[in-house]
């Protein structure tokens, strides 16, 4: 590396310090246990935060996966750092075994599932109410955006979206609204959404959280498939991993705690619970793919949580592999909520 290249990659990489501060990273790293040699798969990399910390507790190898371009191209700056032991790959962790083909055998997996603190906070990424920019929230800046999706989604489907992916209890009055909005104007920014929402919502009481929070929840989860992803991500790991080989998830929200919480019960538990009672007598099918390495999900302690509020909901799971193999079932019995309405998204 040059002096130039390498005064650049140290700016950069303190750059992406600031920009997003990892959560329950102690424990991450703790129920990962590195040790030179090992090669870890780090499926969400965003600013890096965990795969920095792996990469500096051994002499360990690291796949940062981000399905985010921006993620990729402000790492590719500073990973030359670490001497080739970070590698990086476009992609979704739901195809992670496209990701990890060309390496070595992987003997961890991380995921900590939702969105970076960079993409909350640049407006023209369009994820938060609070920052006025383009109704966009894709992740992968390709696909259908949101602003698609709100104009475009029957009444019933955008009920169901909010009911469904944000536990929005107003949510069919909430639809009517946008519906009746958009029949005027087009609704193309983050502001416009939520003011949508604002004036459709009783007043905020102080301490109670932005009458829009859920909706753009809601969204956001529907535009990236985020609970798909999350469950064909799971069952990946399940495929890719060697025996002894760890898998810790961090979550944000209810939703999708309790699939990864119902993965690793029907995971860790002999005849699989969740699977068919009914189903054919297949021991070694049903047999423990994981056992815990903690019964309980980890949550942030007091110092985290005074330096960090964005750990208040954070969880982590995670699990070590046996030699079983991987379960039959990727998609049921995970409580993924399934969307009714039968009307047209786009
Ligand atoms: C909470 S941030 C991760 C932060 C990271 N642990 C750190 O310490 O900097 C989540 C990241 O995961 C990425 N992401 C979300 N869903 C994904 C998916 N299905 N596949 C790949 N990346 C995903 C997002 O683009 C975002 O950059």
């Amino acid at each position: 590396m040059t002096p130039e290249a390498r005064s650049a990659a140290t700016a950069s990489l303190a750059a992406a310090q600031t920009d997003h501060l990892p959560v329950l990273i102690t424990e991450v790293i703790d129920a990962l246990s590195p040790v030179d040699g090992d090669v870890f798969l780090d499926g969400t990399f965003g600013a890096g935060g965990y795969s920095r910390a792996l990469l500096e507790a051994s002499d360990c190898q690291v796949i940062g996966l981000d399905r985010d371009p921006d993620v990729l191209s402000e790492a590719a700056i500073w990973a030359p750092l670490f001497d080739g032991r970070l590698a990086l790959e476009q992609g979704t962790f739901g195809a992670m075994e496209k990701a990890v083909e060309k390496h070595p055998q992987i003997t961890g997996i991380v995921l900590d599932i939702g969105v970076s603190s960079m993409q909350l906070d640049r407006a023209r990424r369009g994820f938060s109410f609070l920052r006025d920019g383009p109704l966009d929230m894709r992740m992968e800046q390709s696909g259908v955006s949101a602003a698609e999706l709100v104009n475009a989604a029957d009444e019933s489907v955008l009920a169901d979206i909010f009911f469904q992916y944000g536990e929005e209890r107003r949510s069919r009055a909430l639809a009517r609204a946008v519906i009746a909005a958009r029949s005027s104007a087009r609704i193309e920014t983050t502001g416009a959404l939520a003011a949508i929402i604002e004036q459709a919502s009783p007043s905020k009481r102080p301490g109670q959280p932005h009458p829009a929070t859920r909706v753009f929840q809601a969204l956001r989860i529907a535009v990236n498939d985020e609970l798909g992803e999350l469950a064909k991500g799971l069952a990946a790991a399940e495929r890719i991993l060697g025996e002894g080989g760890r898998l810790v998830v961090v979550t944000f929200h209810s939703l999708e705690d309790r699939v990864v919480k119902r993965f690793f019960q029907q995971r860790s538990k002999h005849g699989g619970a969740g699977v068919s009672r009914y189903a054919p007598d297949t021991p070694d099918a049903t047999a423990p793919s994981f056992e815990m390495i903690s019964r309980k999900a980890v949550t942030a302690g007091k110092t985290e949580l005074e330096q960090n509020p964005r750990a208040r909901s954070a969880k982590l799971r995670a699990g070590r592999r046996t030699a079983a193999p991987s379960h039959p079932e990727i998609m049921s019995g995970l409580g993924l909520p399934g969307l009714v309405a039968s009307g047209s998204i786009l």
